[in-house]
């Protein structure tokens, strides 16, 4: 049945920015986070520490941090490798997220990597992380379909959620990153992982609304159970290495259907909007998610 209590986990700071080709200033980031955080949200990844040759946008990742209270929320960061670990640690941040494909295509797009050989790369992070007493989360991109190769198989997803949890994450974000996902595959997926040995707690559920399906995808997904849900103020973002993975769900309509359900989300939905039509100008376009236009006052 549905869940008691659902966790929004805001990527707007990162997802949202990371693709964006003009350099944002850090402290217009820092006020972004802060109007965020004034709304209410409570888990806010920041940024990646990542190669910023690969991610020009996030090379102010150490700054970013440096900037916010890191008492004031759960502040993840991405992280890929060895290096970006040692970076994110000297941050003082204390939890990560590294970020594997289901599919070969996008393994080797965003992380110039086999499948295999990004699981391998994430195994001593993970590791070290654990000793540090960093909680880690392991993304997987691709769960659904996958802008070179098609429909994914719910096998592949099994594949590499059982080799992240193997090697120690603490929780599974699985990510319909080209927005291809409907309802019932989302079941079937919840469904092949638990017969597989994975919990639906330990799952968040990360969707992208670019065919219009993210939210009947959430609804779905608390039916089966799951309580933790990525989202971007404004619907800012997708990924830099995967052509068609616009539109994350927005914050805003994510926060309108749960309250509509009965669930406590903390967000002032108000400010929300405010902080999405405020980033939204420096972003120069206007916010895609429903809410912010129907809410914004013009
Ligand atoms: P590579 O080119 O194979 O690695 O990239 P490399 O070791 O040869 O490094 C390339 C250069 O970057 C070198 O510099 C390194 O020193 C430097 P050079 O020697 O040429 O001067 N470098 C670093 N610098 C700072 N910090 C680091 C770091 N690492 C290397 N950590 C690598 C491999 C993994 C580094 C690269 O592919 C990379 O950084 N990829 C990140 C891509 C990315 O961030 N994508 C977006 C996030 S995933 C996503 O958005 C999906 C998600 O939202 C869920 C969903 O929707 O599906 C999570
Ligand atoms: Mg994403």
């Amino acid at each position: 049945g549905m869940p008691d209590a659902v966790r929004i986990y805001e990527v707007g700071p990162r997802d949202g920015l990371q693709a964006e080709k003009q350099l944002i200033a850090t402290d217009v980031k820092l006020e972004f986070i802060r109007r965020l955080l004034a709304a209410g949200l409570r888990t806010i990844e920041l940024t990646s520490f990542v190669s910023p040759k690969w991610v020009p946008q996030l090379a102010d990742a150490a700054d970013v941090v440096a900037g916010v209270d890191l008492d004031s929320a759960r502040h993840p960061v991405l992280v890929a490798n060895e290096r970006g670990l040692d970076r994110a640690l000297a941050s003082g941040v204390r939890e990560i997220a590294v970020f594997a494909s289901a599919t070969e295509s996008f393994a080797k797009n965003n992380l110039n990597r086999s499948v295999d050989e990004a699981l391998t790369m994430f195994e001593l992070v993970v590791r070290r992380s654990r000793d540090a007493g960093v909680a880690v989360r392991g993304y997987i991109s691709m769960c659904f379909g996958d802008p070179w190769e098609g429909p994914v198989s719910l096998a592949k997803v099994v594949h590499v959620a059982e080799r992240l949890i193997d090697m120690g994450v603490t929780s599974l974000s699985l990510g319909d990153t080209i927005g291809v996902g409907t309802p019932g595959h989302v079941l079937a997926l919840v469904e092949r992982l638990e017969a597989a040995g994975i919990p639906r707690g330990v799952l968040a559920m990360h969707f992208h609304d670019t065919y219009g399906q993210a939210l009947a995808n959430v609804h779905a997904a608390l039916t089966a159970g799951i309580t933790e849900f990525d989202a971007s103020a404004g619907g800012i973002g997708g990924c830099p290495y995967a052509q068609s993975a616009t539109g994350n769900l927005a914050t805003e309509d994510l926060v309108w259907m749960l309250t509509g359900l009965g669930y406590h989300t903390g967000v002032n939905l108000e400010h929300l909007v405010e902080a999405s039509v405020w980033m939204a100008k420096h972003l120069r376009r206007p916010s895609s998610s429903r809410v912010v236009r129907a809410m914004a006052s013009t």
